[in-house]
């Protein structure tokens, strides 16, 4: 008879993950922008949960800090530290023993390794289900991989019942050929699990406590323990090596794509494009070969990004177009045309109908309505106004070798090719200047600014370095 009992959360998340090479914690490398670990966590929040416990050891603080950063949950996750990595039984025993749990109380406990991360809340909840239906004390969830390399193999006994699971580096020749592999997901009554984990031992390839052995000790104790085999093998695969990775990350990838697809975004070419999980797009937008949209990035309606732009915690408004353009902390307005070849810096927002060219760096500044940079130009601490119109060659000297001095540009100014606006400085609205102007003084509005004051000072190095003494 099964009977209800809730439900709690155990992820292994405290192995070095050796085989990646990295100082970094493996469950913190990214898969589209979000650390392996969360993708794992935001599975598991979508269940009804009492709570989850992370298991914590190798980069205990960056691990648990990166958690506390990006979860946006009103369930509590805890993190139990287990100090020496001794394999995923004593994981397993140190997130029971850790002082979270109420040794007393009975409830179902997932456990699941923090490295997999395509692993979806379905999955999980027909798991549980299927554990509670049968009453088991443990259900693994497998999967059919051939070839099974790597992976926990399922031995069943004659009658088709789970009877051990054996380690690869462990497994006997005729263990190896069996293609029914754990994924080192499970549902454990909490209750058997504590007794069965201080009974294993770690005579073993690894010399570790492995968690797979729990399953044989509960079975040789008399309790039930069954397989349920996963619909699709995909989604539980493990992460231990950096091609691991780049397959897993390529299927979440994917996974996000064929969902903005179905929400009503063009893409030309799928495979080639590469849209963060944490990315907002809206319907109508085209997204062409080689776009790169990391972050917090949102892209508005009708706007056309790409080919090859990279855009990240970037702001797009509707109807806008971007082509072959980097972008970091930048928003472009509506109808905004940009590219192609442009470099928007942080602190950059283009207003509704702005256009910037091609060969044009902007950084920190705001490009007024429809106003134009249209080629080869440098716009650094600028303020520029609506339907101003920059010319090829423009640069705003904003830097004197000591400190960054803002720009300003009036409302439909003609800047010429080539201006030199050496900041600080002013140049009023409907002002003109002449082409190769180098502008050190403010401009009244309606005004021409012509000509290039370069006077030689000689000694000028020596004098300011005496002044500063
Ligand atoms: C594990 C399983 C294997 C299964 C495979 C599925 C064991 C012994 N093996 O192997 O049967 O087929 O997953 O992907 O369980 N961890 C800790 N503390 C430790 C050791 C590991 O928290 O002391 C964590 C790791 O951070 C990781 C997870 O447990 O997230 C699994 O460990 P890993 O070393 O990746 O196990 P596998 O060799 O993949
Ligand atoms: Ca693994």
């Amino acid at each position: 008879m099964s009977q209800y009992r809730p439900l709690s959360a155990v992820v292994l998340a405290a192995g070095e993950g050796t085989r990646m090479r990295s100082e970094t914690p493996k469950v913190l490398h990214p898969l589209c922008g979000r650390p392996m670990l969360l993708h794992v966590i935001d599975a598991l929040v979508a269940l009804p949960l009492e709570r989850i416990v992370v298991v914590v050891g190798h980069g205990a603080e960056r691990v648990t800090k990166t958690l506390q950063e990006q979860l946006a949950t009103e369930l509590a996750v805890e993190f139990v530290e287990q100090r020496v990595q001794r394999g995923t039984g004593d994981a397993a025993s140190v997130a029971l023993t850790g002082g979270v749990f109420d040794l007393d109380a009975e409830d179902d406990l997932l456990v699941v390794p923090g490295d997999t991360p395509l692993l979806s809340a379905e999955t999980l909840a027909t798991l549980a289900r299927a554990h509670r239906e049968a009453d088991a004390a443990a259900t693994v969830l497998t999967a059919i991989l051939d070839p099974p390399t790597g992976y926990g193999r399922v031995v069943r006994d004659a009658n088709g019942a789970v009877d051990h699971i054996v380690e690869h580096a462990d497994a006997t020749p005729d263990e190896l050929e069996v293609t029914e592999i754990s994924t080192s997901i499970y549902c454990f009554r909490r209750g058997l699990l504590a007794p069965a984990l201080r009974r294993l031992s770690p005579e073993n390839a690894q010399g570790e406590y492995y968690l797979t052995d729990a399953v044989s000790v509960l079975k040789e104790t008399g309790h039930a323990v069954i397989g349920v085999a996963a619909d699709d093998p995909y989604e539980t695969a493990g992460v231990n090596d950096r091609a691991q990775l780049a397959e897993v990350e390529a299927t979440l990838r994917r996974r996000i794509n064929r969902r903005w697809m179905r929400d009503g975004v063009s893409m030309t070419d799928p495979e080639r494009t590469y849209v963060d999980a944490t990315v907002e797009l809206e319907p109508d937008v085209h997204l062409l070969p080689g776009t790169v949209l990391a972050g917090r990035t949102v892209v508005g309606a009708r706007s056309v990004i790409g080919p090859d732009a990279q855009l990240t915690d970037t702001i797009v408004g509707e109807g806008a177009v971007v082509r072959q353009t980097v972008a970091h902390e930048v928003e472009i307005g509506d109808d905004a045309t940009v590219g192609p070849f442009a470099f928007l810096r942080p602190g950059t927002r283009l207003a509704a109908r702005a256009h910037v060219g091609t060969f044009v760096e902007i950084k920190n500044s705001d490009i007024g309505e429809g106003a134009k940079v249209p080629h080869l130009a440098y716009i650094g601490d600028a303020e520029i106004g609506d339907g101003a119109n920059i010319g090829a060659g423009t640069i705003t000297a904003n830097y004197d070798g000591r400190e960054k001095h803002r720009t300003k540009v009036g409302k439909d100014a003609r800047i010429s090719s080539n201006t030199v606006l050496v900041a600080p400085v002013e140049v009023g609205d409907e002002a003109y200047t002449g082409a190769g102007a180098v502008v050190t003084r403010d401009v009244p509005p309606r005004a021409m600014a012509k000509g290039v004051p370069a006077e030689i000072t000689e000694g000028w190095l020596d004098k300011r370095e005496a002044e500063r003494d």
